[in-house]
């Protein structure tokens, strides 16, 4: 059949036409960029020891980089996005300037079901909705985030989900986390872990009341717990978090509650008349505890860092200006999908005065990234440094080069992946007894879509324009996919 979207978005593919390697059959048959190219979803599973590099990777880089993101095992039982794929881990373990790779599904009840049944039950995102399936309309892939809580690798789902637990050495699944048995309710992906003092602090969110929840999972397993009002159903991807504060977000795009109790339809419209509102939360509030901060109307996925200066809460941000979906017709029934994507986003930063009520928020940069990431250790404090995606607006959620800000100054460098090759978020890796923020490396696997070579590069963080310190090669071929992490060595086990 022609693919005409797909080849209207072709710049995504590979520039010499060759079909993605251990791709499934079945793509060739679905018209949509985000099963083809660079996403084309992979049929293997693998391990392999004492990989390849080219370069040297230093004998300090000690401990592991997981990434998660969405691989769909069966054919689509109605339009696919992205976002629906089902949740596959892939990890590369450093030790003694040796590699070792593995990467696997995670084992949902959902991807079970359909295992035995041998084809796709749940659709996706973009409907439409049968509300009778288990759980819902939609499968829970547990395909956005990671977290390390209890020594395990925890998966999380953007759209709150239950958290699937991983072995940190083996990527087995080893079943449902539940903390201790204390919380066997739904959170959402960019839940986060404190470093500091290892809290669990999540979030959940949904089309019925309560509409959020927020709360803390202590290291022993305690558990606090809070019902946040909200005028209606909200999409919140992320939270700030400091010391002594949670940054609940609601952001003027959100779908109708009436057409979608006649319809089931969930079409997230941008509001532009309606204020954005932050609510700072102190980290064991209630409802009644959240100061609310009314800001310029917009949206934003993720959160780089926030902190606490006297009387001010800080957050910085990649802030979607102007959310509005403005699909192109010809692109037909995942136009929506196709202009969503464009993660347009640049660097702001809100302050939320809590003694007078203010806020004052602007631009620290206007170049396209997202993704960002920042050295785990200044999570909640005054930092310099964030690593992002460079996305270009024009091609749909491809990232194209590893930027790192200084998120104080808005000056940046940047290493290009290279033509028609591909990155993926980019944790920092810090350096045993580091002094300064950048002293580490950071790390992304890449794709090339010339000869569908997956890599992964590690640089050194204090000098990134350099290009990478090493290269590993992959013994597969991994598609674009979402969240990162870093664990460090002693933390496996
Ligand atoms: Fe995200």
């Amino acid at each position: 059949m022609a693919l005409d979207v797909t080849e209207r978005y072709s710049k995504s593919l590979s520039p010499d036409g060759i079909r993605p390697t251990n791709a499934p059959d079945w793509i060739d048959e679905i018209d949509n960029p985000y099963l083809h190219g660079v996403f084309a979803p992979t049929t293997q599973a693998v391990s392999a020891e004492a990989l390849e590099v080219e370069g040297e990777l230093p004998k300090d880089l000690f401990g592991a980089y997981f990434r998660n993101g969405p691989n769909a095992v069966h054919k689509p039982k109605n339009r696919y996005h992205w976002f629906d794929g089902d949740g596959m881990i892939s990890g590369i373990w450093f030790e003694d300037g040796q590699a070792r790779f593995r990467n696997r599904w995670i084992d949902t009840e959902g991807l079970k079901m359909e295992a035995e049944a041998g084809e796709s039950i749940w659709g996706g995102v973009l409907g439409p909705f049968d509300f009778s399936l288990p759980g819902g309309p939609l499968k829970d892939t547990a395909n956005t985030d990671l977290v390390v809580y209890d020594g395990k690798l925890v998966a999380l789902w953007y759209e709150s989900g239950k958290p699937y637990a991983m072995n940190l050495k083996t990527l087995e699944t080893e079943g449902i986390e539940d903390f201790h048995g204390n919380w066997k309710k739904l959170v959402s992906a960019h839940s986060k872990i404190d470093p500091a003092t290892g809290d669990f602090v999540f979030f959940s969110y949904g089309d019925r009341p309560p509409y959020l929840e927020y709360g803390v999972v202590r290291p022993d397993g305690t558990v606090h717990q809070a019902e946040i009002d909200l005028p209606g159903p909200r999409r919140p991807h992320d939270i700030g978090m400091t010391p002594n504060y949670s940054i609940l977000h609601d952001f003027p795009v959100f779908f109708s509650e009436e057409l979608f109790k006649k319809t089931g339809k969930r079409i997230p419209l941008f509001h532009p008349d309606v204020p954005t509102r932050y609510g700072v939360i102190p980290r064991f509030g209630t409802n009644e505890d959240v100061k609310w901060f009314e800001a310029e109307p917009c949206y934003m996925l993720h959160v780089v860092n926030c902190w606490e200066e006297g009387d001010w809460v800080v957050m910085v941000g990649c802030r979607t200006k102007d959310p509005s979906l403005k699909p192109n017709k010809e692109d037909g029934k995942i136009a929506a999908m196709l202009s969503g994507l464009k993660l347009q986003a640049n660097l702001y930063q809100w302050r939320f005065n809590m003694k007078t009520g203010e806020v004052k928020e602007g631009d620290i940069d206007q170049y396209n990234a997202e993704f960002p990431m920042v050295n785990a250790s200044v999570t909640g404090f005054k930092n310099r440094f964030s690593y992002l995606q460079h996305i270009p607006y024009e091609i749909p959620a491809t990232f194209h080069g590893l930027v790192k800000y200084d998120i104080q100054t808005g000056s940046y460098d940047e290493c290009s992946y290279g033509p028609g090759v591909y990155g993926s978020e980019a944790p920092f890796c810090p350096r045993p007894d580091a002094k300064d923020e950048d002293d580490g490396y950071l790390v992304s696997f890449v794709t090339d879509t010339h000869d569908w070579q997956s890599s992964c590069l590690v640089f050194d963080a204090k000098n990134l324009a350099d290009g990478p310190l090493a290269k590993v090669k992959l013994p597969t071929r991994l598609p674009a996919g979402f969240h990162t992490t870093w664990v460090p060595g002693d933390q496996i086990g």
